[in-house]
Formats: structure tokens, sequence, C-alpha cells
């Protein structure tokens, strides 16, 4: 079985630059259930947020870069109250965490898409329609010139912040000093944005949060994750 190029150009295809691998190895069974799912709680690219069956008056919480979904799979499960929305470029991850909602019996409080979070950001969802979004573990792109290709940049995150409601959330992880400061710099200095560890602060890690698959190879070569917590103020 092979996705037509019309499912593709739905769900994955955008007219904007991104860095990092879109595509890989997807079993026959993950292809049949992405044909399956995609339609009832993907985003395709004409579709905005708004009018993706999202339950009134639930919180709306996104994870961006979730990888295999095993994060997302703990925010469905400790959370039966959200309706949670995916973001993932890379076409394997998005396969796998499907898997493992349809497995974990929450896939139908998930919207799931493999467009980059800039496109949906700027594009799908409306202003203030977000209750909180989280960042695990984002792409570091060491080497100085690469910089520029980091998720977190002042632009992505005064869109992020126009995304929020008053008082919604965006916290965050890495296991790479320099990256977990590069975030909290340009967050602390992003105009409606409140560090909750106070500027220049971390937060301790949440009791209740598993360890992503980055942060467990990161142990696994001794590297300590760092946390970042922020809250929208004002209107
Ligand atoms: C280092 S991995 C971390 C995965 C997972 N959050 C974890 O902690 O195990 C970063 C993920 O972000 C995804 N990613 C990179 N750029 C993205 C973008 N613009 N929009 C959505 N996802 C993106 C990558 O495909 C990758 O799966």
């Amino acid at each position: 079985m092979r996705l037509s190029k019309e499912f593709r150009d739905q769900f994955s295809q955008h007219e904007m630059r991104t860095h990092g691998r879109k595509n890989g190895f997807v079993t026959t069974g993950q292809e049949a259930r992405l044909l399956h799912w995609l339609p009832k709680i993907g985003l395709p690219k004409e579709k905005i947020l708004l009018d993706a069956g999202l339950t009134d008056d639930a919180p709306v919480v996104m994870e961006i870069g979730f990888g295999n979904g095993d994060f997302l799979v703990h925010l469905a499960l400790t959370h039966p109250e959200w309706m949670l929305v995916g973001v993932e470029i890379y076409l394997p991850g998005v396969a796998k965490a499907v898997g493992r909602l349809e497995g974990a019996g929450v896939i139908e409080r998930c919207r799931i898409t493999q467009l980059p979070a800039q496109f949906v950001l700027a594009h799908q969802v409306a202003e203030a329609q977000l209750d909180g979004i989280f960042i695990n573990h984002p792409d570091p792109w060491p080497k100085a010139r690469h910089h520029k290709r980091r998720i977190i940049q002042k632009d992505f995150a005064a869109l992020m912040v126009s995304r929020l409601k008053p008082g919604g959330f965006i916290k965050l992880a890495s296991d790479k000093p320099d990256l977990a400061e590069w975030m909290r710099d340009i967050l602390d200095a992003t105009s409606g944005l409140e560090n909750v560890a106070g500027i220049g602060g971390f937060i301790e890690r949440d009791t209740d949060r598993p360890q992503t698959k980055f942060e467990q190879r990161g142990i696994k070569e001794g590297r300590e994750s760092q946390f970042l917590h922020f809250i929208k103020v004002g209107g």
C-alpha cells in the first residue's frame, strides 16, 4: 500500500520551508491506520482547528514535535478533560503515535497533523484558542550557523503567545543546556509571557512527567533535562 499523492498533499505538503526529516519507513499496517484515522482526526491544510469537531468548552492543548507520541498518550490519559492537538513533521512518528493513541483508546480526543507547527499556528489555529503548548526536546541544531533552524525564535514565540488564551501555558524541556538557555532567554524577552520560575529561572520537573524517548537517550549519555514553564499574562 502507498499513501497517495492526493492524501499526502492534504496532510503533509505545505509551502513553508522546514528542516529535519519528514519521510521514512512506514509499515503497511501503519499506512492502513493513517488512511483510516487521518480523514477523521487529521488536520488537513485547508481545515482550521475551529472546524475540527473539538468538544465545546474543553481545554485545547497542543504538543509540538511529539516524536513517537508517548507524551501525547500520557497527556490524554492524565487529562481526560483536554482535547489534544499533536503536531509532528516526521511521518513515521505520526504513524507510531496514531497506533499508540488508538491502542490507548484516546485517539478521538486528539487531532493530529504532519504539517509544521509554524504553518499550523499561523494558518489553522485562531487567536486565543489554545490553553497550553508543550514542546519537549526540540531539535538542538548545535552548530551556530544552524541556530536559525531552532523552532524557538522571536517570531515563533510571539505567534505562540497570540494563539494562547490569557492564563494559558507554554511548557518546554531540553537536556541541552545551550538550547534550554536559548529558549528561556527568547521566551523571557517575549511580551505577554511570564516565567513561572522568575526571569532566568527553570522549574523543577513535574512529578508526573514521563521520560520521553529523547530524554531517555540523554540520560544514558549522562545529560539532565531542564524544564521551563511560562504563562500568558494580560489580554
Ligand atoms: C528531538 S525530537 C523530540 C521528540 C519528542 N518530543 C521527545 O521528547 O522524544 C524533535 C521532534 O520535533 C519534530 N519537529 C521538528 N521541527 C518541527 C516543526 N516545525 N513542527 C513540528 N514538529 C517538528 C521532529 O520531527 C522531531 O520528531
